[in-house]
């Protein structure tokens, strides 16, 4: 199989996310690393790039450096990872798809609604794959989850529960340090903190579980840390178009939760629950029996999850590998085949139009709001 040219903007030498990229794409062979402009600091950035085995040529200083460069190549990139701070996605997620590359923004996918729907007509008009990486759908456990409630094995799903809190921002002795603060300020953040930060993971997973669109939601935001101008905690209830209720709760003070990311779904006949810390088990309870743990790489998976189980029975799978399904259903999409997990652009403006409406709502009194963007209303 020839494998795929990959570039990637942002994710430089100590980023938070750069490395889980690094490994998810390169895990099966799909991908090799082709182009880089990887740090905001242009020399620091074309230095890293060289020691990973980027071509001295394809070690760019910026991303308008990168795009030129790229795009008169004949064997330009196939896709380019956008792994920058948010407020950049918009415009480099953009200029690329124009030029014809096939995108993986990190999330959030934009600042605004409007930025969202743009990216959206963009990909459309380019015909070029515009993923989103919320990598988390992507565990094997979580496709079960989805395929048992495709497949009718809970019933209606009545109710969808997730949390997204843990307390790595809980000492008010260290909300001025600086790669805490912007978090929280409206300049650097755009309208929410936590909501937008985490809390889109979790409604993106209610959604994408429940294989349904989140339409109507109430929120209440806090900052219960005073000099916070955005919020650090939040609770938004929230419905399904198909009626299923929905409640999420994403916190960044929750101290002694770690990474604190959940999610129960309950039907007529049955309830499942995943938590992010224990990735391959899925608690199955049917209605009047015992809870029994659905392992990743059992026999009898669904097909989607027995596709993404990597390593036998037992052998723990984690984060970089849910990363690496994501590429390789990119790879996939990119080679022909349609894969009908892979987050996209609509999944990204649907986030953007959650979060300024959890806003629109919790300024006023948790009222209720339509939660979709204009375009899909
Ligand atoms: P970070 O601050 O740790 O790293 C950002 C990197 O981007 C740095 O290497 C920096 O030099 C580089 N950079 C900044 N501006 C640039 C530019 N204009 N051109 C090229 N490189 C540039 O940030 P982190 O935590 O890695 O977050 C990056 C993005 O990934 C954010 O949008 C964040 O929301 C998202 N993220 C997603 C996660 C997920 O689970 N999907 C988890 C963590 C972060």
């Amino acid at each position: 199989m020839t494998k795929l040219n990959w570039g990637m903007i942002g994710g430089g030498e100590g980023s938070q996310i750069g490395p889980a990229h690094r490994l998810g794409a390169l895990a099966d062979g799909r991908f090799a690393l082709a182009a880089g402009a990887l740090d905001h600091r242009p020399e620091e950035g074309r230095a890293y790039a060289q020691r990973l085995g980027i071509a001295e040529d394809r070690a760019y200083g910026d991303w308008t450096e990168m795009l030129a460069g790229e795009k008169g190549r004949d064997d330009r990139i196939d896709l380019v990872t956008v792994a920058t701070p948010n407020a950049t996605h918009f415009e480099i997620t953009k200029a690329f798809l124009e030029a014809g590359f096939n995108v993986l923004c990190e999330k959030p996918m934009t600042l605004t609604v409007e930025e969202g729907e743009e990216i959206v007509r963009v990909a459309r008009k380019a015909g070029r794959i515009c993923a989103v990486n919320y990598c988390y759908s992507a565990y094997p456990m979580v496709r079960q989850a989805r395929a048992m409630v495709r497949a009718g094995e809970l019933g209606r799903v009545r109710l969808v529960v997730t949390n997204f809190s843990h307390g790595h921002h809980g000492d008010a002795g260290d909300a001025d340090n600086p790669r805490v603060r912007w978090r929280y300020d409206p300049k650097m953040a755009g309208v929410s903190g936590q909501f937008a930060d985490c809390g889109i993971h979790a409604l993106h997973m209610a959604s994408f579980v429940c294989d349904d669109e989140v339409e109507r939601l109430s929120a209440d935001f806090a900052s219960t840390i005073p000099s916070r101008e955005l919020e650090d905690d939040a609770m938004v209830n929230f419905r399904l178009a198909g009626g299923t209720v929905g409640r999420l709760w994403t916190s960044s003070v929750a101290i002694g939760r770690q990474h604190g990311f959940d999610i129960q779904i309950f039907g007529e006949t049955g309830g499942l629950r995943w938590m992010s810390e224990q990735p391959n088990q899925l608690l199955y309870t049917p209605v009047g029996g015992r809870t029994q743990i659905i392992e990743k790489g059992e026999a009898g998976l669904h097909a989607e999850a027995q596709r993404l189980s990597r390593v036998s029975i037992a052998h723990p799978e984690g984060f970089p590998l849910a990363v690496a399904n994501i590429y390789c259903d990119l790879a996939d999409a990119i080679s022909g085949e349609a894969r009908d997990g892979l987050p996209d652009a609509e999944a990204g403006v649907r986030s953007m139009a959650a979060v300024h409406q959890a806003v629109a709502s919790a300024r006023d009194n948790g009222a209720w709001v339509d939660a979709r963007p204009p375009m899909f209303r």
